[in-house]
């Protein structure tokens, strides 16, 4: 199997460790989300860390926690917090370690029903119309993801992961 790093990178809301975690399983390897790592380290999650000490410090953690994971390979599949693609140090990291690239594109209704049921745990997103700004502003750096799998609001779980499981085939054949 192949060394290459797949980050999972997409808006709050769009299933990305769920789908990293079920991935992996799928392929037998390694897997991480990079704000539990956080919060293991830190002993705090992003959104104490957010609310204590600011967005910018969290963005601090955010960029040396991916930094390490991907330096030391310590997973082969990698899911990143919404914000960590909109983060220029952060997408130079991924390509410096020519990690694979995949955003989870769904729809913003369906990014709000999530965020709004598990509110208290986004900061960042405590309105529908903060969620709504930073989703319309992040959108064109999600763009310039390797690959864009869509996730809609009546796919399951198991269908977003057999397209995304495609895409990671496509791209290196060596997986199985
Ligand atoms: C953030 C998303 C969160 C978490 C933090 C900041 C963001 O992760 O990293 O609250 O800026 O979009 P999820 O995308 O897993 O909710």
């Amino acid at each position: 199997m192949t060394s290459q790093q797949i980050v999972i990178i997409g808006f709050m809301g769009t299933g990305k460790t769920t789908v990293a975690f079920t991935l992996a399983r799928q392929l037998n390897c390694r897997v991480l989300d990079l704000d539990a790592l956080i919060t293991q380290s830190e002993k705090r999650s992003p959104k104490e860390i957010i609310q204590q000490d600011g967005e910018q410090a969290f963005r601090t953690i955010e960029t040396e926690t991916l930094r390490q994971v991907l330096a030391e390979a310590s997973a082969l599949v990698v899911a990143v917090g919404g914000g960590a693609w909109t983060i220029e140090e952060n997408r130079r990291l991924i390509a410096e370690h020519g990690a694979f690239t995949i955003w989870l594109d769904a729809p913003f209704a369906l990014c709000w029903k999530r965020i709004d049921a598990g509110r208290e745990a986004r900061p960042l997103a405590g309105t529908r119309e903060m969620a709504r700004k930073l989703y319309t502003e992040r959108r064109p750096f999600y763009e310039s993801a390797d690959e864009r799998v869509t996730v809609k609001e009546n796919e399951s779980v198991e269908e977003v992961v057999k397209k995304v499981a495609r895409v990671v085939l496509r791209h290196e054949p060596n997986h199985d």
